[in-house]
């Protein structure tokens, strides 16, 4: 087999055979075939695409050029989320221990932040003495104990994935449906979980900036998780604006802390409710989706998700003093407020320049070796559809710098459009997608 007429095929549109794919796949992994011929390849790819079978094929291809993980020790059911990544998406510190205090077990693997969107595990990072980095051993005793645990990956898994991601990163071909499919569910499955609850983002501050789009992203990846044997259900969510107000680490484990005691933003508590009700349904919790939304309501009314939640951060070494005193979380050397230049409506946030002007305010990284800086970001204290006041708060800057706040100032009221004109508030939750 010769790499250069794989290319040509799949230049040409045709269908690759699984030999084939496994071909490319392990021959990029173990290094025997070079960047410029895979990265050509990708390119092919990204213009002809790849058929749900033949995605489907490369996916588990990706999932065998690694380790795997299984967890015998949970049963057979362990329900996974993954969202494809956002701004202020603060979702899993909400979710996980919600879900949890209705008495199914969750095991979350989560990853660090990149560019603009934020990872959980920089998050968390935030909460003095929290470890995620937990070993398999470790890992599982904080699920038996507290019946919830959010950890870092650790193991080899999906190598083919770590290539491929770097290669496709500076080659313009991240954007390809079937590459991310494979790229997001070969690191699912390889972390063992049987059932998954996707959340596909779409919209400016999302990697799918069309509805069109990133509805054949779910069906690609519930597909996928069909011929893998995986329960695989999909979500499609706005990400248009940031999700809730805070974007930045300690920001938003302040405003997760407000929403598990019922008082968070209503887009985020509104998310949360619906992968929710689907991770109980999923489980077996629950017979429907309705029942599970109930059972949430009920368990926040009593407080147990909050409580959940205090358990997670005691378990894996964190000070659970910050529940009731959030203000001990890192703050901000400096802050300012950004103020309305004139009354309105507010027509457009633009998220992801707002993922941006968080990232340079030390939020982010855009290398993985960068350091962040815990407590900087921003609150964006408005939605697209509300009517300001002249001089009205609309958001407020945390760095570590006058000069650095000062810049941001400047970027975030372009990053706020204020028109005479209403508009409608936007849709949150734009289509589900399962089998
Ligand atoms: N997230 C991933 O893990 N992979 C992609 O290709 C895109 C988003």
């Amino acid at each position: 087999m010769r790499m250069y007429d794989l290319i040509v095929k799949t230049r040409e549109g045709q269908d690759l055979t699984r030999d084939e794919i496994r071909f490319i796949i392990e021959g990029y992994t173990e290094g025997s075939i070079p960047d410029y011929q895979v990265a050509a390849w990708c390119m092919a790819v990204y213009f002809r695409g790849l058929s749900k079978e033949v995605t489907a094929q490369l996916t588990m291809a990706m999932v065998d050029s690694g380790e795997t993980l299984a967890w015998p020790e949970f049963g057979s059911e362990l329900v996974d989320k993954h969202s494809t990544g956002g701004v202020g998406d603060k979702t899993t510190l909400v979710l996980v221990p919600w879900v949890a205090s209705t008495g199914v077990k969750v095991a979350k693997l989560s990853g660090k932040g990149l560019g603009h969107t934020g990872g959980t595990l920089d998050k968390l990072s935030a909460i003095p003495g929290f470890r995620w980095e937990l070993n398999r051993k470790e890992f599982i005793e904080v699920v038996e104990g507290a019946g919830l645990a959010i950890a870092g990956q650790t193991g080899n898994l999906v190598p083919a994935d770590k290539k491929l991601y770097a290669l496709r990163d500076v080659t313009a071909t991240v954007d390809s449906i079937p590459l991310i499919a494979s790229s997001i569910m070969s690191k699912k499955i390889a972390a063992g979980a049987s059932h998954i609850v996707l959340d596909v983002k779409v919209g400016d501050g999302a990697f799918m900036q069309e509805l069109s789009g990133a509805r054949l992203l779910a069906e690609t990846m519930v597909d996928i998780g069909v011929k893998t044997n995986r329960h695989t259900v999909a979500l499609v969510t706005n990400m248009e604006q940031p999700l809730g107000f805070a974007v930045g680490n300690a920001l938003e484990v302040r405003e997760a802390i407000a929403t598990l005691q019922g008082k968070g933003p209503k887009d985020l508590t509104e998310l949360c409710l619906a992968l929710g009700a689907e991770m109980l349904l999923q489980a077996g919790r629950t017979a429907d989706l309705e029942t599970g939304r109930q059972l949430l309501i009920e368990v926040m009314a009593e407080g147990l998700p909050m409580k959940k939640f205090r358990d997670l951060v005691q378990m894996q070494g964190g000070d659970p003093g910050v529940i009731e005193h959030p203000e001990s979380l890192p703050t901000a050397e400096v802050s300012k407020d950004v103020l309305a230049a004139r009354q309105g409506y507010v027509t457009k946030i633009w998220a992801r320049q707002i993922g941006l002007i968080a990232m340079d305010l030390g939020a982010g990284r855009q290398r993985l070796d960068d350091v962040i800086d815990l407590a900087a970001g921003l609150e964006i204290l408005v939605k697209v559809g509300d009517r300001v006041e002249e001089g009205q708060t609309i958001a407020r800057i945390h760095g570590s710098t006058k000069s650095a706040v000062k810049a941001a100032h400047t970027q975030v009221m372009e990053a706020i459009r204020i028109d005479d004109e209403p508009v409608a508030p936007l849709p949150l939750l734009l289509a589900r997608v399962s089998r």
